[in-house]
């Protein structure tokens, strides 16, 4: 106790106070995120994230060689495919939008590529999975995301990444990966995946959102802390080699019990809408954008993050560097 407890003595000298600064983030702790459109030839800008952009298939190897440059190991693919249908065929079509692009980045980025395996992106009605009637049929779907998984490997994926929350998807693609001769390829779990207000930016970027109903029948209610460990644990059974948490800085308490949990590293994802809150607050002269951004990215790693999935890793990875 005080007086013979000050804590104010490791915060005077400032290389002292350097010390015991615990949790330091660097540009190896990023994953860059970016959108890849069929139908356009320049990068296209996205109203809601400032300085994000769609690249084409022509901009896209260069932009992810520059994420390259800034020491950022890799970065995480969306598509947005010329056209959409009932099935999302794209999503798996050998030359559609996330498969050419890695192929693409791959000849000239050295550079890891995650793909995110969803349908939403490919489907017409916006939906995670195939419908029967107005319902997501899981099972039917689970076939479709194991092709998903074979293309973006064939295309040269590094690691696939699903998002759509349906049960069972993990050994589903595990063992259409397998059957491929793709067993070593890892997979990262969207396993904790909440219903959140934050991707509203991201719908308009990835134009994804659902043309009627919402996405609850399969992502978690945000009070829910329970089905989350259940929902790691579940993943990790079925091959998962890392777990996700999204969004993050409204969860860190769920990455910080999934830390102490599970045994396995973890991502978490600092989803479009955190992106855009900070821009806007920032542009509005009402936060201290560097700060507010350095803080926010070190507390999501400080909560167990082993690395992040943010849209500030190109702009901020100089200043970790
Ligand atoms: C699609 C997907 C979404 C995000 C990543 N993959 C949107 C959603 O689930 O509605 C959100 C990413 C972001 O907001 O930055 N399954
Ligand atoms: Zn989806």
């Amino acid at each position: 106790m005080y007086p013979a407890v000050r804590m104010r003595r490791l915060r005077a000298n400032p290389r002292i106070r350097d010390l015991v600064h615990g949790t330091r983030l660097s540009p190896r702790d990023l994953v860059y995120p970016i959108f890849v459109d069929e139908r356009t030839k320049a990068p296209q800008p996205i109203a809601a994230m400032p300085g994000i952009h769609r690249q084409s298939l022509r901009t896209v190897a260069k932009d992810a060689g520059e994420v390259a440059d800034l020491g950022i190991p890799a970065i995480i693919l969306f598509g947005i495919p010329r056209e959409k249908d009932e099935g999302g065929s794209g999503a798996y079509a050998k030359d559609g939008a996330v498969q050419e692009a890695i192929r693409r980045i791959k000849e000239v980025a050295d550079v890891a590529v995650i793909a995110d395996l969803c349908l939403c992106e490919y489907t017409s009605h916006g939906h995670c999975g195939l419908l029967r009637g107005a319902r997501i049929d899981n099972d039917r779907t689970l076939e479709a995301y194991g092709k998903i998984a074979v293309s973006q490997a064939l295309a040269g994926a590094d690691m696939v990444a699903p998002s759509g929350m349906m049960d069972g998807q993990v050994a589903a693609i595990r063992r259409a990966l397998d059957e491929a001769g793709f067993e070593e390829l890892p997979i990262l779990s969207y396993a904790v995946k909440y219903a959140s207000a934050f991707y509203g930016p991201f719908r308009e970027a990835a134009e994804g959102a659902p043309k009627f109903g919402d996405r609850r029948s399969h992502q978690m209610d945000s009070g829910s802390a329970v089905q989350a460990l259940r929902e790691a644990r579940l993943d990790l059974a079925e091959g998962a080699d890392v777990l996700m948490v999204k969004p993050a800085m409204p969860y860190l308490d769920i990455l910080a019990t999934l830390r102490r949990e599970v045994e396995a590293p973890l991502a978490a994802f600092q989803v479009s809408g955190e992106y855009s809150a900070l821009k806007a607050a920032a542009a509005n002269g009402w936060l201290d954008e560097e700060a507010a951004v350095l803080e926010s990215l070190t507390a999501i790693k400080r909560a167990g993050a082993d690395f992040v999935l943010t849209y500030f890793a190109k702009e901020y990875a100089p200043r970790l560097a």
